[in-house]
């Protein structure tokens, strides 16, 4: 399945991609986990396949609130977002506590998202409906200062 989304997307961002065979992409986006324990990797990396420089941002890894293991921040879907450029409708077919629904919400963007656990589709759609009901709280623009440099 993702390497028919990697083809057939017009743009694909898949985190964690660094664990599986994908094609060659010269552009990553890196998480720099700034506050990674040692056990942990100091960095995540999403494959995309987007001819573009590879990009960084430096986040904590923040409280997983919805309860979902691997629960990403908000702020990084929302850089993922804006850095790639994605406008219109974002698919997430891994979409765990919804994230990455939030954050379109947040942008303004419509999102549909595929989960096959009960729970975090119960919780994800909560999340995102909360979202969407607070409207849009970045309507453009980059939200922080420190990821200001790092647009394509
Ligand atoms: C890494 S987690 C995503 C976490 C998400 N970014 C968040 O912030 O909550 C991946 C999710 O994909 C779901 N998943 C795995 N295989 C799936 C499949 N074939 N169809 C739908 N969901 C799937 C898992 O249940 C898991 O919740």
């Amino acid at each position: 399945m993702l390497l028919v989304l990697a083809k057939r997307a017009k743009k694909a961002v898949f985190w964690g991609g660094n664990y599986f065979a994908l094609p060659p992409s010269r552009c990553w986006l890196v998480w720099d986990k700034q506050n990674a324990v040692q056990t942990m990797a100091d960095c995540e990396m999403a494959w995309t396949n987007l001819d573009a420089n590879t990009k960084r941002i430096s986040l904590p890894v923040g409280i997983h609130a919805s309860g979902h293991p691997s629960e990403k921040p908000v702020r990084l879907m929302e850089w993922s977002i804006r850095t790639v450029r994605a406008s219109g409708h974002v698919l997430d077919p891994f979409a765990g506590s919804g994230t990455t629904g939030v954050a379109c919400a947040r942008m303004g963007l419509q999102f549909t998202g595929i989960e096959r656990e009960r729970k975090y589709f119960d919780i994800a759609c909560e999340r995102i409906d909360n979202a969407y009901r607070q409207g849009q709280m970045f309507p453009s623009g980059p939200i922080h200062k420190q990821e200001q440099g790092e647009l394509i």
